[in-house]
């Protein structure tokens, strides 16, 4: 199937006959982004899930965050075009995992990043998406412990941006961003001196580009560590011609579209996350058309979870 006027077409119509609303994220395929009734970080999908008023939510993105939308809108019916999309940083702790690290700090209050499966979203205190983390961890009392996870790279960057040092890191990845290293990042940065530097925080170079910035090598306000949703306003505010973006390369989409006179290159051209597309265009008609792949979590487990995600939408902007 091939994204063609028809394809749009025939999706705008099965979506209004259904009363389905279409959320995408920002790294999904550019057709599927173009498509969608809302295009947005997690933390924005998340807000947007919880106040929909369509009877159906398909999200095009990966299975935690359909979840996610299920655990906000438990009445509404939610899809996911493959249920197989799954994310290599949610499979880094499991619940069995989390209730033995608890059991080591009984006392410490659980913050989890978004990208885990709802049972571990059941154990969390708090959830947090990349753009605000640094917040939710800020509004904790200093004097209490904290575990955050799953993500290494985001956890160095909280740890970094609240100078706690009572928070413990669980020792998780992203493999997508974790391969966009510091090498790479250093030698385009050397080649493109008055560039932007766009980063999120998930990436392995995240820490690399505060040393560069550390050392002189690359101007310090140059350097911004940022949610997906974060680089979209810094790309309307930036006065640089060119931003080198470290993320998945879906992002540079949204980036072209919302600064068309900017010039976004990605530092790692192959980053591509395999479970975010697997959200083709095929498999949105077929999700339109059949109602599959429906995203059920267990009530119990759904309300246990709810709480830490309710919290995750109040806090930040
Ligand atoms: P954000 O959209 O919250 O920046 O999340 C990035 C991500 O890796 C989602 O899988
Ligand atoms: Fe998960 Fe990484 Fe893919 Fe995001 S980019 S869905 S964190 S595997």
């Amino acid at each position: 199937v091939e994204p063609t006027q028809e394809w749009a077409d025939e999706v705008h119509r099965l979506a209004k006959a259904r009363n389905a609303t279409i959320l995408a994220h920002n790294y999904q395929l550019p057709s599927i982004q173009d498509i969608a009734h809302h295009t947005g970080d997690s933390l924005a999908l998340s807000r947007i899930a919880a106040e929909a008023d369509a009877d159906e939510i398909i999200f095009c993105g990966v299975h935690f965050m359909a979840e996610t939308a299920k655990i906000l809108s438990p009445d509404k019916r939610v899809m996911i075009p493959d249920a197989r999309a799954g994310c290599s940083l949610a499979d880094s702790i499991t619940a069995e995992d989390l209730r033995a690290w608890k059991a080591e700090f009984p006392d410490a209050v659980v913050v989890s990043y978004v990208n885990t499966t709802a049972e571990v979203k059941g154990l969390t205190d708090i959830c947090c998406t990349s753009s605000n983390a640094v917040d939710v961890v800020a509004s904790i009392d200093p004097d209490r412990d904290v575990l955050f996870l799953p993500d290494q790279f985001l956890g160095a960057h909280v740890k970094r941006e609240t100078g706690r040092d009572n928070i413990h890191i669980w020792a998780g990845e992203c493999h997508v961003h974790a391969g966009i290293n510091g090498d790479e990042l250093a030698d385009q940065a050397s080649a493109h001196p008055d560039a932007d530097l766009f980063i999120h925080p998930e990436c392995g170079c995240a820490t690399s580009a505060l040393y560069l910035a550390g050392e002189g090598a690359v101007p310090e306000e140059k350097v911004k560590i940022l949610s997906t949703g974060g680089m979209l306003d810094a790309a309307r505010e930036t006065k640089a011609s060119q931003v080198l973006v470290a993320t998945e390369i879906g992002m540079l989409h949204q980036l072209r579209r919302a600064a068309p006179d900017v010039d976004f290159q990605p530092v790692n051209g192959r980053a591509s996350c395999p479970y975010m597309k697997m959200i083709t265009p095929a498999a949105l008609l077929r999700c339109l058309v059949t109602g599959s792949d429906e995203v059920d979590v267990e009530p119990a487990v759904a309300e246990r979870a709810r709480a830490s995600v309710e919290k995750m939408i109040s806090i930040g902007n």
